[in-house]
């Protein structure tokens, strides 16, 4: 079911809007492929850490979580993307508790870390208060993983502070 999802002709309509606006951006992308890397990330993360059902809720996660810039390109664009795929989940009958904890993630998957503060959090196997904010934690660290920081040409016209930037070897790093 869920690659029916990812391939769901209206969630493709908005990724084709997300290409539109930023044909012209210099800096990182919110693609197709965006999604694709921060979903194989995430398995990895969530993996490891024994989370259930951790398969089908990376993907979600990741497939979704930035599609709300469609209709919001900016910093709340959290919000527009888990009222798309709350709607869409429930279409497709998804397991309730499920599309809470993807839309709980989506909604709080905005911010950044020091990059030394993600690998002390995979390193110690940190968790938080509840499974939802370690889903929301773990979805924001490979948003921020998925990014090639290390060879991207617009590097220092970049908002991110230095420390944030993610380096070349940070696959040896995880
Ligand atoms: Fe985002
Ligand atoms: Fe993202």
């Amino acid at each position: 079911m869920v690659d029916e999802i990812i391939s769901d002709s209206r969630y493709l309509h908005e990724l084709d809007i997300i290409k539109e606006i930023e044909k012209d951006r210099i800096f990182c992308k919110h693609d197709y492929n965006h999604c694709k890397e921060v979903s194989e990330i995430l398995t990895i993360l969530s993996k490891r850490r024994g989370l259930d059902n951790f398969e089908e809720l990376s993907v979600l996660m990741s497939y979704f979580h930035d599609i709300g810039r469609a209709f919001r390109y900016d910093d709340s664009h959290d919000k527009c993307s888990s009222d798309f795929v709350r709607l869409l989940l429930e279409e497709y009958e998804y397991q309730e508790e499920d599309v809470e904890l993807i839309c709980y993630a989506i909604n709080n998957h905005s911010g950044r870390m020091s990059e030394n503060k993600i690998y002390d959090y995979i390193d110690n196997n940190l968790v938080e208060d509840s499974i939802r904010d370690t889903w929301a934690m773990l979805l924001r660290i490979a948003d921020q993983l998925s990014r090639n920081c290390y060879s991207c040409k617009a590097r220092e016209l970049c908002k991110w502070h230095e420390g944030e930037k993610i380096s070349e070897n940070w696959k040896q790093r995880i």
